[in-house]
């Protein structure tokens, strides 16, 4: 949500900042700006639109060695030229370029402009600006510390100050901030992509942290003045991870990639010998995993319904009882930590607030909790016990596919683990590392069977709205099926568990409402084809994802591989990706970055 770029160095900074943007756009995309400093002062070049309507208009005599620059998804103020960042005091002396919301910003606001200063945008971020500028213009790292005592909000922050110009001031308080150390230059970000291309080593900064930047060295210091120690680390990726190479999205890449992903997901975590998953980075000795006696979930979005397609692994194999709650919900109902439950945050970026502030949440009443996250280093990542690295490489488009397949299988991993400690026998430990194994193959036979799904979404996209239906480990599929259709083509489309159909959203089976049905071959087969029947009779089209052909009972259906009952969602959910991606690209849409949402949400 918003992305933070900054340089200090010996090159020009406009083209490191811009094609930093570039990178960090799929985190936020209405509008965006840079900030240099030259000969003194500050200039600011800054509109609403896209990273690259900005790169077009950016004046060729802006230039110089220090900037920060910034893309943004709107919270307060909507997209405009005057709220786009970075935001400057009222003499321009100093350059904000934030991240997070300042929760008292309306309070601030009012108390700043009863003192005359003069708003030019309704942000909170502005409020920054003039907080430091009002600090004095010695010193900025302090001028920042001592502005950030006055605010209460959550911020990633790159402030810059015009009578200071070799220098970058970050702050970090809930947004991550992250050092880029290069040869002779030095960079900020709130996220490593925009780091890969020009910096050889990172540092993340913690929470209540800020630092200093020059070309040749950082330093790093808590809210009081007292210096921290930092280990720079080297980036984990390459610019090439990054880049959409010959494909026309990220969303198709991502998709295709799915076969390496998994493997990489499996890579050294299955254990033959035993007949189970090697889990090194739980951190839990077998006698304490077997002591809990339920597991939680809780995470958002996508990663929420990965989330219940594990708690449904956990379940059958680890016959554990386990449940999935959105973080946001759990956060704020004041949950009773028990210490018998084993809680797993899921999450891509390791970024997303309210899981975040979920996982502190049960840190902070001594639970245990694991993380399933995509992003090491990642905030959620740096605050678990422990957990399952998901290995799937960055995912940038925002509609994800490939750390969804990856979470699911990694919950796979874990309720083999967890299954191997309690009754799983065996041969069931055998059966399933096969089924496993075999996985990669299986996506990537679905995936080269994109013509076929490319026609069904061609057949689907006209219509208005869709029902998605699926039973007990096809209702989270069903549910992700659904997802993706509304945010990448905007066709509304609704999840239900197949059986509650009758309990209502019958009344609105038409010809003009198509169902999209999850039909496994597996013991619940003859219930699905029941409510396939109810639906035929209604005339409702149905497009089935299954393992058999469903002959009269639907009018479309994709064929998926049949692997081991348990492992069959990370399958059946790769065709409805190709669905949703094409019916996108029917309608035309902007599919790597759908209105009004952003990649990484971090805030509230
Ligand atoms: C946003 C994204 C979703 C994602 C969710 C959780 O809403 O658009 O695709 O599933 O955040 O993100 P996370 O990084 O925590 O998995």
């Amino acid at each position: 949500m918003c992305g933070i770029v900054g340089y200090v160095g010996r090159q020009d900074a406009v083209p490191v900042l811009l094609e930093g943007l570039a990178r960090l756009e799929y985190r936020g995309y209405d509008s965006a700006g840079v900030a240099v400093a030259r000969n003194g002062s500050l200039r600011v070049h800054k509109q609403a639109g896209k990273v690259r309507d900005l790169a077009s208009s950016v004046p060729k005599r802006l230039s110089g060695q220090v900037g920060i620059a910034h893309t943004r998804w709107a919270t307060h103020g909507p997209p405009s030229d005057s709220n786009a960042h970075p935001h400057t005091d009222a003499t321009g002396r100093i350059a904000v370029v934030h991240n997070g919301m300042i929760e008292d910003a309306t309070l601030l606001r009012q108390r700043l402009t009863a003192d005359g200063v003069e708003f030019t945008s309704e942000t909170d971020t502005e409020v920054l600006a003039h907080l430091i500028a009002l600090e004095g213009a010695d010193d900025l790292e302090e001028a920042v510390r001592r502005a950030l005592y006055k605010v209460h909000g959550a911020y990633g922050l790159a402030v810059m100050d015009a009578n200071q110009p070799d220098r970058i001031v970050l702050a970090r308080n809930g947004s991550p901030v992250l050092i880029g150390v290069g040869d002779r230059q030095m960079l900020c970000a709130s996220d490593q992509a925009a780091l890969v291309r020009h910096a050889e080593q990172v540092v993340h900064l913690e929470d209540g942290e800020v630092a200093t930047l020059t070309a040749d060295s950082f330093s790093t210091a808590t809210l009081d003045a007292r210096p921290t120690f930092k280990t720079a680390t080297n980036l984990d990726s390459a610019a090439e991870d990054y880049e959409r190479g010959d494909f026309d999205t990220f969303m198709l890449k991502e998709i295709v990639e799915q076969p390496d992903a998994i493997d990489a997901t499996l890579r050294g975590r299955l254990d033959t010998r035993f007949s189970t998953a090697r889990l090194g980075g739980l951190n839990l000795s077998a006698r304490e995993l077997r002591a809990f006696r339920r597991v939680h979930v809780i995470a958002c979005g996508s990663a929420l319904y990965a989330g219940m397609v594990g708690a449904e692994m956990l379940e059958s194999l680890a016959r554990i009882p386990a449940s999935a709650e959105p973080a946001a919900e759990f956060r704020y109902r004041n949950p009773v930590i028990e210490p018998d439950t084993l809680y797993v945050a899921v999450s891509q970026s390791g970024e997303t607030a309210d899981t975040l502030a979920a996982v502190e949440e049960i840190v902070r009443k001594g639970g245990r909790v694991l993380g399933v996250v995509n992003v090491p280093g990642s905030s959620i990542a740096r605050m678990v016990d422990g957990g399952i690295h998901l290995h799937a490489g960055p995912e940038i488009s925002v509609t994800s596919t490939k750390a969804f397949t990856c979470m699911a299988v990694a919950f796979a991993l874990l309720a083999l683990h967890l299954g191997r400690l309690r009754d799983l026998g065996p041969a069931d430990g055998q059966r399933l590392i096969a089924g496993l194994t075999e996985l990669p193959a299986k996506a990537a036979e679905l995936i080269a069977r994109e013509e076929e799904i490319r026609q069904h979404a061609v057949w689907l996209s006209p219509a208005r709205s869709a029902f998605f239906i699926g039973r007990v480990r096809g209702y989270p599929v069903a549910l992700e099926g659904a997802q993706k259709l509304k945010e990448v083509s905007y066709v509304h489309a609704e999840a239900y568990p197949a059986a509650e159909l009758k309990h209502g959203p019958l009344a609105l089976i038409s010809p003009e409402l198509p169902t999209v049905a999850i039909v496994p071959d597996d013991e619940l087969l003859e219930k699905n084809l029941a409510s396939l029947e109810q639906i035929h009779s209604r005339s409702g089209p149905v497009l089935a994802i299954s393992h058999r052909p469903l002959g009269q009972l639907a009018d479309k259906i994709v064929q998926v591989p049949k692997s081991e009952p348990e492992l069959d969602p990370i399958l059946l959910g790769l065709p409805l990706q190709l669905l949703a991606y094409h019916a996108a690209v029917a309608l035309g849409r902007d599919i790597d970055q759908p209105r009004n949402l952003a990649k990484s949400v971090t805030v509230e």
